[in-house]
């Protein structure tokens, strides 16, 4: 008799555990993980920092064989992706064949990946690509499915396209909701990909930024960015929306119904807050943001349109020094750790709303205390304009200009600031700090205030650094010094 009870308490017990373990997905936050960086963490560190926090999803930028390689074994759920630079070539089958072979299909083993997503290109219709992609991304999406279903491992892989909030919209005559639609210039390439995710099973992926409406907009309220009450609510058939998080995620949900496919799932690829290079880009914002919104996801609120669990990507684990500034000097903040795998503020993504620091990258290196600095007798300064300007092309300045934590430096603060970012970048490299003879090597740490003067980690692999450094170089240098 004991024997018959315990084992109806097991088959009690495991069934529903059998039952959650082979469903679909796994509950839960996910991350993004990007690797545009001068000085990148080992991938084996970024992974035990992802286990560390109990971070059980990952997107990617790429399909690179070293990050793959320290997330094999894990249980990690990974999105790879592809490259909107590949996006062409992705239309030729064969190709799209062999890119599920070599990136997706040689990961399937125990013991090997758990992919569950390929990503087609990243925010191809955004406005600045000038429609470069709009008729390459739907036959790549396409190529790139029936590839993984002929490999057989459609059922479990889903190939989606991260989209950008614009691809839809809603009337300047009803700004509500419910009067979503897409973008009327792509609507027929938008309904295409819409009909083919449906039919797949597959998401559609959108990125949502909350930040950007209030960086976009002057006259944005910026309670609406949070999710901590405000006095501009929109009311939408009596649905009153607080946040624009909501209103854009059911602006979506309309424009999906709109098109006849209102019950596809829906992916948020990105949503997250950065904490420097603009006026509303701090910590203090960005600790506000989560704290409304990660106990929202945690509780499976949902929106009013789409109650329930929604697949969420934080954007992003870490801070980048070499993405593209084009969109603002925030580009390089969004991580929730910096660029050395530190927490920068409180934040709990269990969603209970505990104020506790993440657990940072273990077993980080960094170089030796050492900084570059304008040298305090240096008399001809007529050139220190150019040689600062050159730091800043090579390295990351953002911190310097309006509304971040290093604004408030005088004229030789500036200077040593720029710099020192650049001596660092160059791993500290004597030959590096001169400047024309303006600048000197010092052990003393010459951070002021809040603005912290910064020594990189380790490299990575100095290799990878030339090509990193030519991308760099290609970005015209927006600060004005
Ligand atoms: C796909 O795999 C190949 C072979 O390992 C690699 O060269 C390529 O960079 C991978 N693609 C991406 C986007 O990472
Ligand atoms: C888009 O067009 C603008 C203006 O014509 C140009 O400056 C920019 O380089 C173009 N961008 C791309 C990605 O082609
Ligand atoms: C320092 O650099 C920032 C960013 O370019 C600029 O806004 C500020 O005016 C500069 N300060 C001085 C005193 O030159
Ligand atoms: C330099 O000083 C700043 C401000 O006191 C501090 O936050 C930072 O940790 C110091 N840097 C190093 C490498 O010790
Ligand atoms: C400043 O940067 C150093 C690395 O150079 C880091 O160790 C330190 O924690 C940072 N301090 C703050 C307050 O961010």
């Amino acid at each position: 008799m004991g024997k018959q009870r315990m084992f109806k308490i097991w088959v009690f017990v495991y069934i529903p555990i059998l039952f959650c373990t082979s469903s679909m997905h796994v509950g839960g936050l996910g991350v993004n993980w990007g690797t545009m960086a001068t000085h990148q963490l080992s991938p084996k560190v970024v992974v035990q920092m992802l286990k560390d926090n109990g971070i059980q999803k990952v997107k990617l930028f790429d399909a690179d064989q070293s990050t793959m390689g320290a997330l094999a074994g894990t249980s990690i759920e990974v999105m790879v992706a592809i490259p909107n630079d590949q996006l062409l070539a992705m239309n030729d089958y064969g190709r799209a064949k062999d890119w599920v072979k070599r990136n997706v299909t040689r990961y399937n083993f125990r013991g090997g990946v758990n992919i569950k997503y390929v990503a087609v290109g990243n925010e191809p219709f955004l406005a600045s690509y000038n429609n470069s992609f709009i008729h390459t991304t739907f036959p790549a999406l396409q190529n790139i499915q029936n590839a993984l279903n002929e490999a057989g491992l459609g059922s479990n892989i889903k190939a989606t396209v991260p989209l950008n909030a614009d691809v839809y919209n809603s009337p300047e005559s009803n700004p509500v909701p419910s009067a979503g639609r897409f973008r009327a210039d792509i609507s027929e390439e938008m309904i295409q990909i819409v009909q083919f995710l449906h039919q797949n099973n597959a998401p559609f992926t959108v990125n949502i930024y909350p930040f950007l409406s209030l960086y976009l907009n002057e006259n944005f309220p910026v309670d609406y960015a949070f999710f901590d009450g405000t006095a501009n609510s929109v009311v939408d058939h009596g649905i009153p929306y607080t946040n624009v998080f909501d209103a854009n995620f059911d602006t979506l949900v309309s424009a999906l119904t709109a098109a006849g496919y209102g019950d596809t799932p829906v992916l948020v690829g990105e949503v997250g807050w950065p904490t420097e290079g603009d006026k509303n880009a701090n910590v203090n914002l960005a600790y506000r943001f989560y704290r409304g919104l990660l106990p929202r996801l945690a509780a499976n609120r949902g929106t009013p349109l789409r109650p329930g669990y929604i697949e969420v990507y934080l954007f992003g684990l870490l801070d980048e020094d070499a993405k593209s500034i084009a969109p603002g000097n925030f580009e390089r903040h969004w991580g929730i750790f910096r660029y050395d795998g530190q927490p920068k503020f409180p934040m709990d993504l269990s969603g209970q709303g505990q104020d506790r620091y993440l657990v940072g990258a273990k077993g980080v290196e960094y170089l030796p205390k050492r900084w570059c600095m304008l040298r305090p007798e240096a008399r001809d300064l007529s050139r220190l304009g150019d040689n600062i300007n050159y730091a800043c092309t090579h390295s990351d300045c953002t911190a310097l200009g309006y509304g971040s934590s290093c604004n408030g430096l005088d004229t030789s603060g500036n200077a040593s600031y720029a710099f020192n970012m650049y001596f660092q970048v160059q791993n500290q490299d004597d030959l590096s700090c001169n400047f024309q003879g303006l600048a000197m090597v010092t052990d003393q740490n010459i951070s002021q205030g809040n603005c912290n003067f910064t020594i990189q980690i380790v490299a990575l692999s100095p290799r990878l650094l030339p090509g990193i450094m030519a991308l760099l170089t290609g970005f015209t240098f927006l600060l004005l010094l």
